[in-house]
């Protein structure tokens, strides 16, 4: 089956339809979200989320967020509601921030990946709120990209790393965030970030009592990872490198790009210089689309600069750490 690519031009676009009756088939449809394209199928039939596994190539003890249109609907799919998740609700959904909480029975087992918790987002992208509404149930979807690949932020991304995986791609243009959304887990004895994101934690530690704040390097043991993070991740096929401003780095090995922040050095001829703003939601949104840009112009490395220190710029040093090949971002 060759894959449908559907611009979407307004809510009323029938495209939206469309997508509802395939996921209410037990399809597969790629749409935005504010800040990933996600693939999404009916979260609460498992054979259908069984084909998200299989198009995506990825491990059965890594769980899938569901997507909800609005906080009742969440609460229908958990055990617990705590005063936390009420007053997060109210202030972030419509937004990036993802909450992990007890699962009610009706998770299907396949979304929890077999366990007690399920989490839970409420995207800020008409077109999704659209969807989830017409299916009129709460869908499950990861970023929209083979498992370690790059997350799409184009529904071009999308086409080029799932094909024909996927029944229907609704295009709703560039995603603004960029980043994946900020993983909080409220289900466990403390509250925990298992993700930075778009919403920094500094933000949420105002809502949240003992929450734990981590800012870079943490020792293993000591921050708990969501399941899927431990792998290496979100990473362009081109190898990447994080360096130091200032400090050398070996133009020998094939094509090269550079990427600065705020300014770039003089580069030796033949290196492509790319200039990013010392601008942190920029860069969020432009980070994905340069890295899947740099991959198709066949760069085989990827120089970039570490980005600026600071808690602003925490999911980008996150994201960065995880697609390059040393741990120094
Ligand atoms: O912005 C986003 O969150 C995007 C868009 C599409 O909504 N989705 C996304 O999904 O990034 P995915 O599957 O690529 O990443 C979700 C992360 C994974 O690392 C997964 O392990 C974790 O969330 N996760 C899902 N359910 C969990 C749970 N019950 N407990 C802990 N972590 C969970
Ligand atoms: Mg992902």
């Amino acid at each position: 089956m060759v894959t449908l690519l559907r611009k979407v031009n307004g809510l009323d676009d029938p495209a939206i339809s469309e997508a509802a009756d395939i996921l209410l088939a037990g399809g597969l449809v790629a749409f935005p979200t504010e800040t990933v394209y996600g693939l999404g199928a009916d979260g609460l039939n498992p054979e259908a989320v069984a084909r998200i596994y299989a198009a995506k190539g990825r491990p059965a003890t890594n769980p899938v967020i569901l997507h909800v249109a609005d906080a009742v609907s969440a609460q229908s799919l958990v055990s617990q509601w705590p005063d936390t998740a009420r007053i997060l609700v109210e202030r972030y959904w419509p937004g990036p921030l993802t909450l992990v909480l007890p699962a009610a029975e009706a998770v299907p087992s396949i979304v929890r990946a077999g366990g007690s918790t399920v989490a839970l987002r409420c995207p800020a992208h008409p077109v999704a709120l659209a969807l989830i509404r017409a299916v009129g149930r709460p869908l499950a979807a990861p970023s929209a990209n083979r498992s370690q690949h790059l997350s799409p932020t184009l529904a071009q991304h999308v086409a080029s790393s799932l094909g024909e995986a996927v029944d229907l791609i609704l295009d709703g243009g560039p995603t603004s965030a960029g980043l994946e959304s900020t993983i909080l887990d409220l289900g466990g004895e403390r509250p925990r970030i298992l993700r930075p994101g778009p919403i920094a934690p500094g933000e949420l530690a105002g809502y949240v009592g003992g929450l734990e704040v981590w800012e870079g390097d943490v020792k293993a043991g000591l921050r708990q990872d969501a399941p899927g993070m431990a792998e290496r991740h979100y990473a362009p096929r081109a190898r990447l490198e994080v360096v130091v401003p200032g400090d050398g780095f070996s133009t020998s090995a094939g094509s090269l790009a550079y990427v600065g922040f705020g300014t770039l050095p003089a580069l030796p001829e033949g290196v492509r210089g790319v200039l990013l703003p010392l601008d942190p939601e920029a860069v969020g949104a432009r980070l994905f689309a340069l890295l899947h840009e740099l991959d198709d112009a066949g760069y085989a490395r990827i120089v970039m600069e570490r980005p600026p220190e600071g808690e602003a710029w925490l999911a980008i040093r996150d994201r960065l750490r995880r697609a390059s090949t040393k741990e120094q971002a």
